[in-house]
């Protein structure tokens, strides 16, 4: 069976709770915009893909069958609106839920304005787009698998194998299915070019140890957990050829938010002289902003932090900070940024999304 995020169907959506995993596998019914945004701020779904996929099917179920929204097209505009930007501020970091707000914004707004709209054309075209993102989220993840692979292959001997580190998860369970960056592996998995990958446990959330490892182990990928303070020594030691991440956004000069943690590995990847691969659909792209300094980086409850399944592990009264994400400079990303419409250097990716979006490149 394959692993799922989410399962959809016209008027229904179901996600995986994450936060049961890997000891439960529980599917919570999202009724409405409100419970699609409880899930995201709680992190039963998580990851900038599947944010976004939930968020905007979490307003599609919501406007299916009914009279939600209003009675008439402007009305439900209006709605629309308020729930996408709702939607977009609850982790503001990733860029996808963001991105896809500006769309279904954009297409709601025109069409309320057409002559002859109504209520039930506004919500219409909100379900559909929404429909949209989940399959096209799908094939996105394909090609930036076989793209990454192929990239990643790229000089090593016919026959030859790479071994791969990994941070956070970026899979089946961050996207509508297939991943990002674990995607990226799981093509070379397919094509029988991957030795070995190691995947970090992602502290404080333990995205890796939780989801990551229970994906790969899952898949029958060959795999081993590590803390994220040995990545170091594991680039010394375990002959990795790349690392590859997800990221939850990627401005114009190449600079990437993704999982804190990510930063560091970058930077022991140059030490090493280890190709870093950042791997992410062109809706995590963000080329309005210039620089890495200009992302907003979410901040975490400190209990993510100082206790572990409900149980307190730090000494009382310590401070905390807990930054969810960091910034990877763009010199740090070695390999390149891996994209459904192509792998760009850094300083490439601008000019290399748009010439690609006017004429997809292969
Ligand atoms: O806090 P999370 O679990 O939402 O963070 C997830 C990540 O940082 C992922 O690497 C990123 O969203 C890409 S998921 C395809």
């Amino acid at each position: 069976m394959v692993l799922e995020a989410l399962r959809y169907r016209r008027g229904s959506l179901q996600i995986l709770d994450q936060l049961q995993l890997p000891q439960r596998s529980c599917y919570q019914a999202i009724r409405g915009v409100r419970d699609g945004q409880a899930a995201i701020r709680d992190m039963r779904v998580r990851g900038a893909p599947a944010i976004a996929l939930v968020g905007c099917l979490s307003l599609a179920v919501e406007l299916h069958g009914g009279t939600a929204g209003g009675q008439d097209a402007a009305t439900v505009a209006t709605f629309v609106g308020k729930a996408l930007q709702d939607l977009a501020s609850t982790r503001p970091t990733a860029r996808n839920m963001a991105q896809a707000a500006e769309k279904l914004g954009a297409a709601v707004t025109h069409e309320a304005q057409c002559p002859g709209a109504t209520a039930n054309s506004v919500r219409e075209i909100v379900i559909q787009l929404a429909e949209e993102m989940l399959e096209k989220d799908l094939q996105d993840n394909r090609r930036i698998g076989e793209l990454g692979a192929t990239c990643m292959m790229r000089g090593v001997a016919p026959q030859g194998q790479v071994t791969v580190l990994t941070h956070c998860n970026t899979g089946a369970l961050a996207t509508a299915g297939y991943g990002t960056a674990l995607g990226v592996i799981r093509a070379l998995h397919a094509r029988g070019c991957l030795e070995h990958v190691y995947c970090t446990e992602t502290r404080p959330y333990n995205q890796g140890a939780r989801l990551t490892a229970y994906e790969l182990v899952y898949e029958g990928i060959p795999a081993t957990l590590i803390a994220d303070s040995a990545a170091a020594l594991a680039l010394k030691e375990k002959g990795i050829s790349a690392i590859v991440v997800g990221a939850d956004r990627v401005v114009a000069n190449g600079d990437t938010a993704n999982k804190v943690g990510t930063y560091q590995l970058a930077i022991a990847a140059m030490h090493h002289g280890v190709p870093f691969y950042v791997a992410a659909p062109s809706t995590s792209c963000d080329l309005s902003l210039a620089t890495g300094d200009q992302i907003i980086i979410e901040e975490r409850p400190s209990q993510e932090l100082t206790d572990i399944n409900g149980i307190r592990i730090a000494a009382p009264d310590i401070g905390v900070w807990n930054p969810a994400f960091d910034v990877t400079p763009h010199d740090l990303i070695t390999g390149g940024i891996i994209t459904e419409l192509g792998v760009f250097a850094p300083a490439e990716l601008q000019e290399g999304l748009k010439q690609a979006s006017i004429r997809p490149c292969h």
